[in-house]
């Protein structure tokens, strides 16, 4: 099948695969540990990006969110939301948690106020991922910062149950939000 050695230099990918095989470690691969990788490389090709991204949720979420929410998911004032802290808050209550899904499978388009600053923007959604993925991702949003009142872990089930629901618009997800907040669900 295929035959990557990580050992002769072969750059491709390698970084990536090497950071979520090894966990973050520097160390250089020894040659028994070059073959348990090419071994993990060619299943991580058979499983596909999507798999492995699930596997490690922070991963996960550096790829499909940090670009706009920031690594540290602080968002950036007037142009992307403050996602840590405030995540696990709206995750207390079950409206707030199917929003959150929704908004990560569909995106959310329109006017809204954080932190009592208006941003009006546009998230493209990652219906294409993986329920697992989303809920890893998901998890990861909800505990980055650690918040001082946790919220309950998000299940790939959790996922299912919403995107059975129906695609939605990013229109109607900041309709929905509109509610939330007068609700007192979204702060
Ligand atoms: C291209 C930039 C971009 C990416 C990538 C992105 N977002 Fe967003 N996100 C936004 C913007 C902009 C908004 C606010 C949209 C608006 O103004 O209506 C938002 C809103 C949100 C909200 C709603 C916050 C609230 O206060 O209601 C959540 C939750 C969220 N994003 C989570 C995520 C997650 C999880 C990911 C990764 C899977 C992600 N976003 C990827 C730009 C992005």
């Amino acid at each position: 099948m295929f035959n990557i050695d990580f050992a002769s230099g072969n750059k491709f990918r390698s970084g990536l695969v090497a950071r979520i095989i090894y966990g973050g470690s520097n160390s250089a691969p020894n040659r028994s540990a070059s073959q348990a990788l090419s071994l993990s490389v060619a299943l991580w090709f058979v499983a596909g990006w999507h798999n492995a991204a699930a596997a490690d949720p922070k991963s996960s979420y550096l790829t499909r969110c940090s670009m706009c929410h920031q690594s540290n998911a602080q968002g950036l004032p007037g142009q992307f939301p403050q996602l840590a802290g405030r995540s696990a808050q709206i995750a207390q209550t079950a409206e707030g948690r199917r929003y959150l899904v929704r908004v990560a499978l569909w995106g959310i388009y329109g006017p809204i106020d954080v932190n009592g600053t208006p941003i009006n923007g546009l998230m493209p959604g990652v219906a294409g991922a993986s329920d697992a993925e989303i809920s890893d991702v998901l998890n990861h949003v909800i505990s980055i910062g650690k918040p001082a009142k946790p919220a309950k872990p998000f299940k790939p089930a959790d996922v299912a149950a919403v995107r059975a629901e129906g695609k939605v618009s990013g229109t109607d997800n900041a309709a929905l939000r509109k509610t939330l907040v007068a609700s007192g669900v979204i702060k």
